[in-house]
């Protein structure tokens, strides 16, 4: 080595030198780019939520827990900004909390609702509240009435409220999570308009009857994030990827809420029902009565109103057909129909198929719906894969064991101090084999964070010609 070194001239050592080095910084770039993923498995990044192939992403900088998921305690109980904290108890010692703070269940209200009037908030709640007290049908499906919500809920938030009015400020709610879902982004491909997904506040039900004790009901604040073409969505993208750059506390919860106050404030979305952002808002209890149950609410488009908002109607539960149609032809024949569609989660499940009602009012869950057509299982449907992704994009499915593993909730109730338990369908269930033979593997935190950073680094061409995906969760 040293005689070869000594007869290469200084120059050559040097062009050498600048060979290998320009080589390996070729080599680097493009290890880079293969751990943002190759174009297929970008695209599956977006249309399986299987984490199997995920490529792997140690040169992103996307931090989950600021980014896309958070339920740090010192956001989540935020003296300034939330109620039913540490900051309740403490006396005055600390700074009052400020008892419509943004990320108030009172101010959820509000942005829904588009006015701070306190008669028109409270017959707002009340009237989405009634809801459970009187049967509803809905797509033909009846959702029999769970009265337990006027003890429960409304007279004791009354009897807080001193009286026949809900003071938004007495909203027994407690704040689990915010959620950005970027990964339900859409190009203009998607019926007509360009969106950048959504942001969520996940909240718990407080029970002023028992110690203000955490109950088995959350409600789930589903906003969209409003962008009119793809710069707007790689906007969107900056603006929650620079929330990991900041350290939790003021400065962090500053930052945050100026991102939140874009989507979640009064007259966020001047085009939608209210000038609010919401697209959904959705339910998951068994607090009222047995079985758990999960419910969907909309503001209305077209609705004609003489002064008071638009009100917050029962909608049926997206891509979840009626209970009662559990194990009939309805189910294996739509599957077969639809298997590519369904595969590539670009189907809507219909509110009508072949003639009859298919989308159910609400999803009661009693952990039993493996969906599948008649039995004896797994022959019905054709493919076995069809059945498992049909399945899980229903509320009770994913809500559920067979499918994802979780018992009910994909957050868990909270005492004050604590953070959320979140479910192993969030943060990795590892492989397990379906009741029909198919291997899956969620982590759907990481397959979001893989998501945005390859979002970060895409072009407007690439972020055009994404494939449709009909997620609803
Ligand atoms: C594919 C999985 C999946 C499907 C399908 C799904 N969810 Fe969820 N759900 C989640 C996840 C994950 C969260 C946590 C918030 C997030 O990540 O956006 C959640 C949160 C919720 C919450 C608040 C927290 C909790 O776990 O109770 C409610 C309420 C809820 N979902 C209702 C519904 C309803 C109603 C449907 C059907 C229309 C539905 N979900 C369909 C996965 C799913």
């Amino acid at each position: 080595m040293s005689r070869l070194r000594s007869r290469l001239s200084p120059r050559i050592v040097l062009a050498l030198f600048v060979i290998v080095l320009g080589g390996s910084l070729i080599a680097f770039a493009s290890v880079t780019r293969t751990e943002l993923g190759t174009p297929d498995q970008q695209a599956t990044v977006r249309t399986s939520r299987d984490v199997s192939g995920l490529p792997i992403q140690s040169a992103c900088t996307v931090v989950p827990g600021k980014e896309l998921f958070v339920t740090d305690v010192s956001v989540v109980d935020d003296c300034l900004r939330t109620t039913w904290g540490p900051c309740i108890s403490s006396g005055g010692t600390v700074p009052a909390p400020a008892t419509q703070g943004a990320w108030t269940f009172g101010a959820r209200m509000q942005s829904l609702a588009g006015t701070t009037d306190p008669a028109t908030l409270s017959t707002f709640t009340l009237n989405w509240l009634h809801h459970w007290q009187v049967d509803q049908t809905i797509n033909s499906d009846l959702v029999p009435a769970r009265t337990r919500i006027k003890s429960l809920l409304i007279d004791p938030w009354l009897a807080a409220s001193g009286g026949t009015t809900l003071d938004m400020k007495k909203a027994p709610f407690r704040l689990l999570a915010i959620v950005a879902r970027l990964d339900l982004r859409q190009n203009a491909g998607y019926s007509g308009g360009t969106t950048a997904g959504e942001a969520r506040f996940v909240y718990n039900l407080l029970d002023l009857n028992n110690n203000n004790a955490p109950t088995q009901f959350n409600v789930i604040f589903e906003y969209g994030l409003d962008a009119a073409d793809c710069a707007a969505v790689q906007n969107w993208a900056d603006l929650w990827h620079g929330l990991g750059s900041h350290t939790f506390g003021p400065d962090y919860n500053a930052a945050l809420q100026a991102v939140t106050d874009r989507f979640a404030t009064i007259g966020a979305s001047p085009g939608k029902p209210n000038g609010s952002a919401l697209n959904q808002l959705r339910t998951n209890e068994i607090a009222l009565i047995s079985p758990w149950e999960l419910r969907e609410f909309k503001l209305p488009v077209n609705v004609l109103t003489t002064g008071a908002p638009v009100q917050l109607a029962e909608a049926t539960v997206a891509q979840t057909p009626a209970r009662s149609l559990q194990n009939t032809t309805a189910i294996s024949t739509y599957a077969n129909a639809n298997a590519a569609a369904i595969l590539q989660n670009s189907n809507v499940v219909p509110l009508i198929w072949s003639g009859s009602p298919f989308r159910g009012g609400a999803a009661p869950n009693n952990l039993d719906l493996k969906w599948d057509g008649p039995l004896p299982s797994c022959t019905s449907i054709t493919d076995p894969k069809v059945r498992e992704a049909f399945s899980l994009n229903t509320c009770s499915g994913c809500h559920g064991t067979s499918e994802t593993k979780t018992t009910f909730k994909q957050v868990e109730p909270r005492a004050a101090g604590f953070p959320s338990a979140l479910s192993t369908f969030l943060t990795g269930t590892g492989p397990f084999t379906d009741m029909c033979g198919v291997q899956v593997n969620f982590n759907d935190i990481d397959r979001r964070r893989v998501d945005l950073c390859q979002l970060l680094n895409k072009t407007c061409t690439e972020i055009n010609s994404e494939p449709v995906i009909t997620f609803v969760h």
